[in-house]
């Protein structure tokens, strides 16, 4: 994870003693507490049901029969998602080349992503990667600077839209790039989740405010009716079994605590009465259901799909 982005991403409550450290801040931590969020919910899986069954039809709909497509991923990470993607638009345009542009500032992950590429280097011979170790408002500077011209057929940015200063406005510039029948794809947490929840009641103790950490497709949808911009949008269900996080001293739990705040250390370093609110909203009904002895958490996703923006015809 990118820690320039976040390295100003302390935040100080008023009933606190010491500052609360962001949990990126510490990669290795980060890391650890990212890896047992992905097994202890359906994060990854719901998404690749949504690749397999929704996202065929969109990727159906994009180049209007051209033979080279050009896709940019922001905030790739390792890559995972992305090649799943990659795999699904080639069944959809199986004659088409592809021009992958790749915006990952994080070059653990693009490492990552680099050698998943190199083992199926014959399975993905149709793709050209570009690898650009950048933010997505560097990629857009230098995209001005070079005065490209090059228009996309596919955007995605999935679960990044939380590390960036403006979301409406890197909405709007990688929506100003796609091409005639183009798509952006934007996958976030549903407003209607658990994480929704959390952020309507401890946004100001918990979020940074120099990112925008605590988003939900709720906001940017509310954002983009704001604007008169049409989309289409997804629910997808998905659960994350927090139990452990209420057994005192359970050193998982203190991980998987650290991950719902984003605070390092939640456990140690959050006043008395801000552990106690934030451990009683996590297990209100709110944000979670209780079922055969386990608390899981409501890990809902939400799917925002934008075209092209239709410029507007003025007569008289
Ligand atoms: C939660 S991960 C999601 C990775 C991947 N899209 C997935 O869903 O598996 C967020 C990614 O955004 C990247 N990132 C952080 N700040 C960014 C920025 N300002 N612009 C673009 N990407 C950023 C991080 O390095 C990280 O790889």
């Amino acid at each position: 994870m990118r820690s320039d982005a976040l390295g100003s991403a302390r935040h100080i409550t008023g009933a606190m003693a010491s500052p609360l450290r962001s949990l990126i801040e510490d990669d290795s931590r980060y890391q650890k507490s990212f890896q047992l969020f992905l097994e202890r919910s359906s994060e990854h899986q719901c998404m690749q049901e949504f690749i397999r069954s929704r996202l065929p039809d969109i990727l159906a709909s994009v180049g209007g029969g051209k033979s080279h497509l050009n896709v940019i991923g922001v905030g790739s990470g390792a890559g995972d998602i992305d090649l799943q993607i990659l795999s699904e638009l080639r069944m959809k345009h199986p004659g088409a080349t592809v021009d992958n542009e790749v915006v990952e500032p994080s070059g653990q992950q693009l490492l990552h992503y680099r050698v998943s590429v190199s083992q199926k280097q014959k399975e993905l011979d149709y793709v050209k990667f570009t690898w650009n170790k950048m933010t997505a408002s560097e990629f857009e500077e230098n995209w001005k600077v070079k005065r490209t011209t090059k228009r996309a057929d596919f955007i995605h940015m999935i679960q990044m839209l939380y590390y960036v200063k403006d979301p409406g406005a890197t909405i709007d510039f990688f929506q100003s790039l796609l091409d005639e029948n183009g798509k952006l794809l934007i996958i976030l947490v549903s407003g209607e989740s658990g994480w929704g929840k959390l952020w309507q009641t401890y946004k100001d103790q918990l979020c940074s405010k120099e990112i925008s950490q605590c988003v939900t497709t709720g906001d940017i949808k509310s954002l983009l009716d704001s604007k008169g911009v049409s989309y289409r949008s997804h629910e997808l269900p998905s659960q994350m079994d927090i139990t452990e996080c209420f057994t005192e001293g359970d050193e998982k739990g203190e991980l998987l605590l650290d991950f719902l705040t984003e605070v390092l250390d939640f456990s140690k370093t959050a006043s008395p009465e801000l552990k106690a609110g934030v451990m009683e909203c996590l297990r209100h009904p709110r944000c979670s259901v209780e079922a055969n002895g386990r608390v899981m958490f409501n890990n809902n996703l939400g799917v925002i799909v934008l075209d092209k923006l239709s410029s507007k015809l003025f007569i008289g």
